[in-house]
């Protein structure tokens, strides 16, 4: 199947969200790793919640409040100057190490973010990061209403870059994505940075428990057709045309 179009999730794909860690420690000295962590693992959470709940939120509001749990489990009082700093960091993340190598191989190709930030968050964290001229579209969740992996999600894919969902390749790091961007019918690559068999985790401080959630393969019988050690391989694919 030929691949029109390179459509990637944005947070942990294209940028780093571990990037906040150094931002967190300094805000909160010896528990940088754990609230980062608890972070991320109760974003993904809620955004699942909320979207079974039909009580979509926008992920700024997602983002804080994830946040906030994540200070409490630490032993921090979110006060709203820290959530503030802290939240602020989404939209500073750094991109992966080959982002922008790995979207410069591709030009000339249509390539897109779609993700579960919202319109307002990934304007400002494609600005911010300088990737904004290496991406043709970058689509947001918003307008339906529900979180990845829900198909009203990835529904909004077509309409927005053009291409039908069989003749793109979605691209993500995250399992549970990966998943849903395959049942929804893309062809998908799973960007496996670390993790994967083999890789015991030999103590189980906060970062080993999130690797432990997020970097194995799901068992949710919906394969990805690729698995790349990172985006660099993208541009050596098969079925390019
Ligand atoms: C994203 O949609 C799944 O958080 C990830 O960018």
């Amino acid at each position: 199947m030929p691949i029109r179009a390179f459509v990637f999730d944005a947070y942990g794909t294209l940028y780093d969200v571990q990037s906040v860690l150094e931002r967190v420690e300094r805000a909160c000295p010896g528990r940088g790793a754990l609230i980062t962590q608890i972070w991320r693992l109760k974003q993904l959470e809620y955004t699942w919640l909320r979207t079974c709940m039909e009580a979509f939120a926008d992920f700024a509001v997602v983002t804080r409040d994830s946040l906030a749990y994540a200070l409490d489990v630490a032993g921090v009082a979110p006060n709203e100057a820290l959530l503030e700093e802290l939240a602020d960091a989404y939209l500073h993340l750094t991109p992966a190490p080959e982002a922008r190598q790995a979207l410069g191989a591709l030009s000339g190709r249509t390539r897109a973010i779609f993700s579960n930030g919202s319109v307002a968050m990934l304007d400002a964290l494609v600005r911010n990061s300088g990737l904004g001229g290496m991406l043709e579209h970058v689509v947001s969740v918003d307008a339906a209403r529900a979180f990845k992996p829900s198909p009203k999600a990835y529904a909004l894919v077509e309409p927005a870059i053009g291409v039908p969902p069989g003749e793109a390749l979605f691209v993500s790091s995250n399992g549970f994505d990966v998943a849903g961007a395959k049942r929804f019918g893309f062809q998908v690559a799973w960007v496996r940075r670390g993790g994967g068999p083999g890789t015991a985790p030999s103590a189980a401080g906060p970062t080993e428990m999130f690797r432990a959630q997020r970097l194995h393969a799901e068992r949710l019988h919906a394969e990805p057709d690729h698995v790349l050690g990172s985006l660099t391989e993208l541009a050596g694919l098969p079925g390019r045309n």
